[in-house]
Formats: structure tokens, C-alpha cells, sequence
């Protein structure tokens, strides 16, 4: 890229302007000719950004790509955590609010930059004295608190693997992620707090881990401070307290392996997708400072989600902490124990960013413009949104009642997979709602058909990368034929399964997945692992799930089950359901609605055609049934 200050979006970010604004100043230009002038030197951009950071050694080529394995920074020596912690410390921010906790019971902790480098670097160390080496994996099953942050970085430290798993889950998604990442540690905690109740992790996770002997350790904290401990089980702070030694941060390879996270694919088995050190660190970085406009010295930032997701890493977790912000951590219910919580901790820590999912915004939409009123908002400068298409009501009510008109919403578009926003409406250009927007910097994205050819505005296709970039999954742990499938659906390009259009200017919006993946409150859900909960209920013989739209939650659960001979269907069976798969997957899983059936239909191969259940339900064409069994 040319001209230094061709890269200073920051400056063109200063001020920010409501919509109509934006259309009358030619706003919209300055992203074209900046996006134009990426794409020219794609490798000396993201070689600019990255020296922002710290590398104990600098890479040697900025790009190695050989379809469809990309490595990034190659040769560079470098550690997440020690960017994120040690180099803020460096810059004298020793003294300010790196994690600010608090909860649906408004208990409130902050936690600095200095305190989370101790903390970090003590229980590095400890989980170093605990036999984890780099390259181990790691498990984490944690409630949104810092200390599930403590443990991240910990691992990044010591360039062990880390694997979160959000606390909504239950036993069995538990068991099939550690039986697939096989953890030498698993860190949990006695319990998380939601809607007012204490919701138990410590026995699921103890039951989880019994049939892994490769679990070494289940290290527990202990926050009611009155469990006893098993043999093979240690306390989180007593290992912090115990231990006076600060692990260094390890001289990690740019391409060393940093986390696993699983996420629903087609197939039954969730997909541990691998992120590295490098591409993922420089990617997140740069998203976090030029996307939410972010002044990172000043600015308080709060993204709602949860840790055990994308989002939590990239934008609750490392974004921020890589450029020095004060990050919220927010444990409990959006709407509990009212639905004006939220507001009242923008107003009580001036929130200046705040990024959500359209599906809390619909919810509160619902409560009715009273509770977001009765607050002081004006602390607001950026709203983000993400996990689902964002509806232009949707976007007028969180534009109008909670932006008060100043704020621009961003939309970001991305996945697991991509580990940093790859479409957004950029803050300093014109609003479209209903659209994600258009690429980030470098990166190209298109509608295509089914061969890879570009299609015209408005039609409908699938949405495509066409490149790599850096914070790109670098694979799906143990499964070489699982990644390698994200690049062969349509044959050169990265294809994220997801329905989309275009239009003249360039705008994208998001039709919906074209995989058998339920996008279910912002939460990505197979319906295959639904289906599998399901049939572990003794009365079911057989499932099929599919989604339904819904006017909060995007999407939501329908199960067709098929009864064994003899049983009676009723009321009390359903509950029963439901609740068998709220204790093996998660509460997040439960079907919304069941309904007794007979059979299902079925190809002549076998496969349940869940997307015949689907147009019945809805009452749309059925489409080509040649293939049906009956
Ligand atoms: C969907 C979440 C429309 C999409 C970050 C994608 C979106 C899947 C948006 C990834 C958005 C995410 N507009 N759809 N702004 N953001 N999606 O891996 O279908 O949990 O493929 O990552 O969510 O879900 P994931």
C-alpha cells in the first residue's frame, strides 16, 4: 500500500456521522479507493499491520499459499499473549482496566493490566508444572467470566491449544469435544450464574471427563469456596496463589497452532476448527481498532457475547486486549432480573462501543421502548451487530432507541472459520440496513454459482472467498478432508455455505446457511446433533430437525420424531424430550415445538429430506421428489 496515510482510517473515522450525513459526504468513496489501493499490495498491507505488533523474530514472507493450505508471516517468531499483556505493561498501561466484569446481580470486578499479567503469568506457569507442554490441548468449560480469559491467555503463553467450550453445553457436546481434542487439562468452574440461579458445571464436567484417562487434571474453580476436591483435581486460584514463578511467553512459530474451536457442520460430529498464532493475532487486531472505530485509549467497549464463541475470542478476548482497551465481561441473562440491565450498565460504565446479536436486539424490541429510555445513553458512539442477518426493523430500533440516531451500526458478517470480520458496513460510509456490507480491506468476496462464475447483481448464490486471509482457519483438527471440503465446494474458492446476493454497489446480504445448520438465536446448531440428542431419549427410534423462522430468535427448533412400536405419544413424552436434550447438549438445543410422526421421508439412499419437512412446514413448493423412497 502506498502513502502512509492512505491506511489512516482512524483519521477518517474521527468523526462519525448518522446516515444522512454520510450519503451527503462522499464517504462512500474513501472505502472504494482505500479498498481499491489494498487489493493492489495485499501482502505489503497486512506486513504494515502486522508490524504494530511485537515479533520476536520477523517473518520472512508474508504469504505462502498453496491451495488450499495458506500460511501467514512465515518464519516469524511471535506470542499472542505476550502482545496482548506484556506490551501493554511496555506502553505504561500497568494501571488500567483491561477486564471489567460484571453480572445480572450487578457485582462488579475490574481487573488491570498488571493484575491480568500476574494472573496470566502464574497460572501459565502452573499449568507448565502440571506436565502441559506446547502443543498440548487444553479444555476450557467456563462461565463468561475473567477467569476464563486468565486461562486463554495462559495457554497462548505457553503456546498450548486451547479448546473453549461454551457453559450453555452439556454433557455430551462436552464428551464429543474431548474425546476429539483429547485435553491434557480441563479447567471448569463450580458453576455459572444465569436468570438468578446457579447452574452446575462442576458435575458435568467431573462426569464428562471420568471415561478420559488422557484428562490428567480438571482443574476447578472453586467460587462457592466450600467443594471438596478429588484427587486429580486442583484449584484455579490455588494454583495461582501457590505458585511465584511467571512463565515467559514461549517464542511461538507465526504458524503454531492457538486454539480449537468446534462448530456445527452437517454431519453429526462438530468440526474443530484450527486457528494459528500470527494471521489470527494481526487479523483480530486491526478488525477490532478500524471496524468499531475504536479510540483505544479512551473508549470503554462492550461485546455481549460469550467466551465459548468466536465472537468471545476474536472481539470480547483478543481484539481488544491487542489494542489495549477495557473489554466487559458480562455473566447472566439479557433480560434478567429486568429487561433494562443492559441499558443500566451502559449508562453506569459509559459504554462507548457496543456490539450484539439482532437476536437480543428483536427480544428487546419486544420489552418496549420504556426500558431503554429510562436510561442515559448518550455514551454511545458504535453499534455492532452479528450472528445473523440484522432485519431493517431490527436495525431502525437499535439505530433510533438505543443509537439515538448518532451511532452508525456496523454489521460484520463472519465465522468460526474466519476468526475476523470479512463483511461490514463500514462506520464512515452509508448505512443500508437488511445488508453485511462489504469486504474488509484485502479481502475479496463474491456471489457465485455452483462453478465458481460471478453472478449479476440481485441473484441469489453462494457467498465466496476467493483468497486467503490471514486469521483463516488453517484446518479441522484431525479431519485434513474436512477443511480441504470448505475449498472444493465451488473448486478455488473458500465457500462458507452460506445463501447471499449483491447488489449494484457492492452491498452483500445474507440469505440464510445452505447446510443443514440451524442459525438459532446466533448460535450455530447442526441439526444432525440435535437429532442425535433426541434419539438418546428410550422411546425414540428415529429424528429429523429443522428450522423455522422466528421473530426473535432468527430461527427455531422444530423436531419430527418417530416413536418406538407400542409407545403412546402425549404431553409428559415431549417434556421428557426436551428434556434429554437439555442435560446431553444444552439448553440452547431444545426444540421449540415436537411433533409425533409415523416416519420420515427419506431418499432412496437413506437420508432423512429434511428439506422436504421443511417446505411442508412452511407450506412452500416441495420441489423434485424423484429421489423419495415411498
Ligand atoms: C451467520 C459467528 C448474517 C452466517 C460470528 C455465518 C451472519 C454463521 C452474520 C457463522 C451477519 C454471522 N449477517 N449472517 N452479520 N454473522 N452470520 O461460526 O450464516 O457462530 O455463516 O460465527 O452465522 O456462525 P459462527
Amino acid at each position: 500500500m502506498g502513502k502512509d496515510k492512505d491506511l489512516n482510517l482512524f483519521k477518517l473515522n474521527e468523526v462519525i456521522l448518522p446516515k444522512e450525513e454520510c450519503k451527503k459526504r462522499a464517504y462512500f468513496e474513501s472505502y472504494e479507493e482505500l479498498y481499491r489501493q489494498s487489493l493492489e499490495d495485499k501482502e505489503g498491507f497486512w506486513a504494515k499491520i502486522a508490524s504494530e505488533l511485537h515479533w520476536f523474530r520477523k517473518w520472512d514472507k508474508v504469504l505462502e499459499w498453496k491451495y488450499p493450505y495458506a500460511k501467514w508471516f512465515v518464519g516469524g517468531k511471535t506470542n499472542l499473549c505476550y502482545n496482548c499483556l506484556d506490551r501493554n505493561l511496555e506502553k505504561g498501561l500497568r494501571n488500567k482496566v483491561a477486564l471489567l466484569y460484571v453480572n445480572e446481580r450487578e457485582e462488579e470486578r475490574k481487573i488491570t493490566y498488571g493484575e491480568l499479567y500476574e494472573h496470566v503469568g502464574r497460572f501459565a506457569q502452573a499449568l507448565r508444572d502440571l506436565g502441559v507442554e506446547k502443543g498440548d490441548r487444553v479444555l476450557i468449560y467456563m462461565p463468561n467470566t475473567p477467569e476464563a480469559v486468565i486461562a486463554m491467555l495462559a495457554c497462548a503463553r505457553i503456546g498450548a491449544i486451547h479448546s473453549v467450550v461454551f457453559a450453555g453445553f452439556s454433557r455430551d457436546a462436552l464428551k464429543t469435544r474431548i474425546e476429539d481434542a483429547k485435553p491434557k487439562v480441563v479447567i471448569t468452574a463450580t458453576h455459572t450464574i444465569r436468570r438468578g440461579k446457579e447452574i452446575d458445571l462442576l458435575n458435568t464436567a467431573r462426569s464428562a471427563v471420568e471415561d478420559y484417562p488422557f484428562v490428567k487434571y480438571l482443574v476447578v474453580w472453586n467460587r462457592k469456596g466450600n467443594v471438596e476436591l478429588k484427587e486429580n483435581e486442583r484449584g484455579f486460584y490455588q494454583l495461582i496463589k501457590e505458585q511465584n514463578r511467571i512463565a515467559p511467553a514461549e517464542v511461538l512459530d507465526s504458524e503454531d497452532p492457538l486454539f480449537i474451536l468446534y462448530t456445527s457442520g452437517t454431519t453429526g460430529k462438530p468440526k474443530g476448527i484450527l486457528h494459528s498464532v500470527g494471521g489470527y493475532m494481526v487479523g483480530t487486531y486491526i478488525t477490532t481498532k478500524w471496524n468499531f472505530n475504536v479510540d483505544t485509549q479512551n473508549d470503554v467497549y462492550w461485546c455481549t457475547a460469550d467466551v465459548g464463541w468466536i465472537t468471545g475470542h476474536s472481539y470480547i478476548v483478543y481484539g481488544p486486549l491487542l489494542n489495549g482497551m477495557t473489554t466487559i465481561l458480562y455473566e447472566g441473562a439479557p433480560n434478567y432480573p429486568d429487561p433494562g440491565i443492559w441499558w443500566r450498565l451502559v449508562q453506569r460504565y459509559r459504554v462507548n462501543i457496543f456490539y450484539t446479536a439482532p437476536t437480543a436486539i428483536r427480544m428487546f424490541m419486544r420489552y418496549g421502548e420504556e426500558y431503554p429510555k429510562k436510561y442515559d445513553l448518550s455514551s454511545l458512539k458504535v453499534l455492532g451487530s452479528v450472528g445473523e442477518p440484522i432485519n431493517p426493523e431490527a436495525w431502525e430500533w437499535y439505530y433510533r432507541i438505543i443509537g439515538g440516531e448518532r451511532c452508525p451500526i456496523v454489521d460484520t458478517w463472519w465465522q468460526t472459520e474466519t476468526g475476523m470480520h470479512i463483511l461490514l458496513t463500514w462506520a464512515h460510509t452509508k448505512a443500508k440496513p437488511g445488508y453485511a456490507g462489504r469486504p474488509f480491506f484485502t479481502v475479496e468476496v463474491d456471489v457465485v454459482d455452483k462453478n465458481g462464475n460471478s453472478l449479476p447483481p440481485n441473484h441469489v448464490g453462494l457467498l465466496v472467498i476467493k483468497a486467503p486471509w490471514p486469521s483463516m482457519l488453517r484446518n479441522v483438527w484431525g479431519n485434513p478432508e474436512r477443511y480441504e471440503k470448505y475449498w472444493n465446494i465451488v473448486p478455488g474458492y473458500y465457500c462458507p455455505e452460506d445463501l447471499a446476493s449483491k447488489d449494484e454497489e457492492g452491498f452483500i446480504t445474507i440469505l440464510g446457511r445452505t447446510d443443514d445448520v440451524l442459525n438459532v438465536a446466533g448460535h450455530r446448531i447442526g441439526t444432525a446433533e440435535v437429532e442425535s440428542a433426541i434419539i438418546e431419549h428410550p422411546s425414540v427410534v428415529e429424528s429429523a430437525v429443522i428450522g423455522k423462522p422466528d421473530d426473535i430468535k432468527g430461527q427455531r427448533i422444530k423436531a419430527f420424531v418417530v416413536l418406538k412400536l407400542g409407545v403412546k405419544p402425549s404431553g409428559e413424552l415431549k417434556e421428557e424430550i426436551r428434556k434429554t436434550v437439555r442435560e446431553v447438549l444444552g439448553p440452547i438445543a431444545v426444540p421449540d415445538e415436537i411433533e409425533f410422526v409415523e416416519k420420515l421421508p427419506k431418499t432412496r439412499s437413506g437420508k432423512i429430506m429434511r428439506r422436504l419437512l421443511r417446505a411442508k412446514e412452511l407450506g412452500m413448493e416441495v420441489g423434485d421428489l424423484s429421489t423419495l423412497e415411498d
